[in-house]
């Protein structure tokens, strides 16, 4: 079967507003920052997919060994009708789960949603033709903001893989995880994947690799806006940063001025001294005991936790109390 056509859930003008907010809101703040969905236009959504072939970074080689050891597992006890991934990207990983749910029988349709409409398109197309019979519905939304659009009925699993949810704030993420329970039913089920914490030493060099594919990510950000909002931001004059935090358990990702600057957007001057430090992304570490009391918080109940051999990376499964 070909993909339906994408169901669109950011407008052009949607996405040009939220932008505009974000930038505003962001680089008029005391420290600046900007959020990380902003990184993933098509050429970095193809950087983000280099970094995943990197030696260093090592979080998408440790979550496809645990879901190519429990993917049959999975579409057996959720007898899913329906998969759902949210911030879905290539959904590389999510083969290993449709040829467990294509062996198993019963799943009609998948639904992957995500921000970035050149990766949805690929993507889309590709699982359609390599999974005939599936029903294949992308939705180009944002999932701190549409999770109210997925489809109902039949039971469902939602995929919310790659550690994404470490990209949200503490804050962030109790809220989109109770919007993400109201929008299910009891039963529905949840398949989380989160970073764990470890050694600083091999967290660091994943978002700081020696080829420097992560730097050009990061600055990725820049050209985005100059490209949207018709900014004058000088990629080359920000240094790529990543500091691990130890009492939150977070890397951050930063760009850091190598030369006072100042940036024309939208209608504001923004000015960054030497060394001043603009934050692009927080990408949090988890302990199993914590992802277990964040999903009970938000009424979902831990079923499975599952790690990678070498205890890098967990996968649990979740249902809806
Ligand atoms: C897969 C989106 C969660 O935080 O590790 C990779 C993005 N940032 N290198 C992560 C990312 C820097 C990534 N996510």
């Amino acid at each position: 079967m070909s993909a339906e056509p994408l169901e669109i859930h950011l407008e052009e003008q949607d996405l040009g507003r939220s932008l505009r907010d974000d930038v505003r809101t962001g680089l008029t703040a005391e420290e600046k920052w900007l959020p990380p969905k902003w990184f993933y236009d098509a050429r970095g959504s193809e950087l983000f997919e280099e970094i995943t072939r990197l030696p260093e970074y090592y979080p998408t080689r440790a979550e496809r060994a645990v879901l190519a050891e429990r993917a049959a597992t999975i579409a057996e006890l959720t007898g899913a009708k329906t998969l759902i991934e949210l911030g879905s990207g290539s959904s590389e990983k999510t083969r290993l789960l449709l040829d467990a749910f294509t062996r198993r029988g019963g799943l009609g349709t998948f639904v992957p949603l995500d921000v970035s409409v050149s990766a949805l398109r690929q993507s889309t197309a590709e699982i359609a033709v390599d999974y005939p019979g599936l029903r294949v519905r992308g939705i180009v939304g944002d999932f701190t903001r549409h999770l109210d659009r997925l489809p109902t009925g039949g039971r469902r699993l939602v995929l919310f893989l790659g550690g994404t949810i470490g990209n949200l704030l503490p804050a962030e993420r109790a809220g989109f995880l109770a919007a993400m329970r109201a929008a299910l039913e009891p039963g529905d089920w949840l398949l989380i994947g989160t970073d764990l914490v470890k050694d600083p030493a091999v967290v660091v060099p994943a978002y700081d690799d020696a080829a420097g594919v992560t730097a050009e990510f990061n600055r990725n950000v820049l050209r985005v806006v100059n490209r949207e909002l018709g900014a004058d931001f000088d990629p080359e004059g920000f240094a790529h940063v990543a500091l691990w935090d130890p009492r939150r358990e977070w890397i951050e990702m930063r760009l850091r001025a190598r030369r006072p600057m100042r940036v024309r957007v939208l209608d504001l001057a923004v000015a960054f001294a030497e060394g001043e430090e603009l934050r692009t992304e927080v990408s949090a570490k988890f302990r199993p005991e914590g992802i277990a009391a964040e999903l009970g918080a938000a009424r979902f109940a831990a079923h499975d936790f599952w790690t990678d051999p070498d205890g890098l990376f967990g996968v649990t499964l979740a249902r809806a109390g």
